[in-house]
Parts: structure tokens; C-alpha cells; sequence
């Protein structure tokens, strides 16, 4: 698809998910938050739900978990300008609360519509929600940091950078997976 064709699908896609009422989640919402960055974007990082800060912005990541987000990307020697970052869910669970299953699954084709749009080469899934999108049967004990290839795409899960505000001890795994993950898009093989 064309340069242009694509920020077309990833515009109106966007402006469908700001006025989108298709789950009780547009009510208390500030700002649905569609996600951002290049639309020919080779890698696409999906997380959870926007929390306080994105619902007031309409931008993902922007908060502490997304100052985290920035960390790791640096670490992994990738910049956050050239990456498109989106969510599982569009609009902010009240209270942060984690997504219901009912609001995944009526959020999900956002999601698929904006990765069919990009055709990205690496997905990266930051936590649970995002790794049950795609692998609902997996684990993320045991999926985190081993890519997965399905067609076109390699899959990369990891844990979810807020993780670490409650679990110190992820700090050094993130990391880990994070390198792990610069090393992969920087070989080129994917
Ligand atoms: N956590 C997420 O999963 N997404 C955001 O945009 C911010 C925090």
C-alpha cells in the first residue's frame, strides 16, 4: 500500500475510534486514545489500555509507564519516532482498572485494522492483555523475550513496562528482552 494510502486508513481509522461507542468505555472516558507514529512504521508496539495521563492527552504512553516505554526503546537502541504505538484497547478502563474480555474482543478489530495497515515485520506485545490478543492460549512467563513468527510478522512478547513500578525484580528481565529485541530489528532478518 502506498505512503499516503496508509496514512489515509490510519487516519480515518483514528477519527473512527475517537467517536467510536461500541463498549460502555466511551462514557467515562476524556479522550479515546488511537494510537501514534509512522504509518510505514516496520515496528508496532501494542500495550494495554491508555491510563490517567493518555486519556487526558488522546496519545499513548505519555505517563510513567511511557517514560519506562522510553527507556527501554533507548536501550534497545531503537527511537520512539520511528515506531507506531497503539493499545488493545482504545479507551481508558475506569479507575485503571485492567480491560474486560468483552472490551478487548469489541476493540480488537481497531487493533487488526491498524497492523493490516502497516504491515509491520515486528509486533512487540508489552504484557498480558496484548499477548492474548494474539496468543490467547500462551503464558507470558514462558513467552517473554522469544520471538514467535506467524506468516510475515515476528511477534515479540515482553512484559509490560508498569510492571516494574510494582515489581522491581522485572527491571533487569525487561531490559534483558528489550536488547534482546534491539538486536533482532537491528540484524535485519526479520
Ligand atoms: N499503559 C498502556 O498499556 N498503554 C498506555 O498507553 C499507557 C499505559
Amino acid at each position: 500500500m502506498p505512503e499516503t494510502t496508509k496514512d489515509q486508513v490510519l487516519q480515518g481509522l483514528a477519527a473512527e475510534i475517537r467517536s467510536c461507542v461500541r463498549c460502555p468505555l466511551h462514557l467515562s472516558r476524556k479522550n479515546a486514545v488511537p494510537g501514534e507514529g509512522p504509518s510505514d512504521a516496520s515496528l508496532v508496539i501494542v500495550g494495554e489500555a491508555p491510563g490517567r495521563n493518555e486519556d487526558e492527552q488522546g496519545r499513548p504512553f505519555v505517563g510513567a509507564a511511557g517514560r519506562n516505554l522510553d527507556d527501554l526503546l533507548s536501550e534497545a537502541g531503537v527511537s520512539r519516532d520511528s515506531v507506531f504505538i497503539t493499545n488493545s484497547v482504545k479507551c481508558r478502563p475506569p479507575g485503571n482498572r485492567r480491560p474486560a474480555r468483552s472490551e478487548l474482543d469489541t476493540c480488537h478489530p481497531y487493533l487488526r485494522r491498524q497492523i493490516e495497515a502497516i504491515v509491520p515485520r515486528v509486533i512487540v506485545l508489552l504484557g498480558d492483555a496484548a499477548l492474548k490478543e494474539f496468543f490467547p492460549e500462551s503464558s507470558l512467563g514462558q513467552a517473554h523475550g522469544k520471538p514467535v513468527k506467524r506468516g510475515p510478522t515476528l511477534f515479540f512478547p515482553t512484559y509490560h513496562p508498569a510492571s516494574v513500578i510494582y515489581n522491581p525484580s522485572l527491571k533487569e528481565v525487561l531490559s534483558e528482552d528489550f536488547r534482546k529485541l534491539g538486536a533482532l530489528v537491528r540484524d535485519g532478518t526479520v
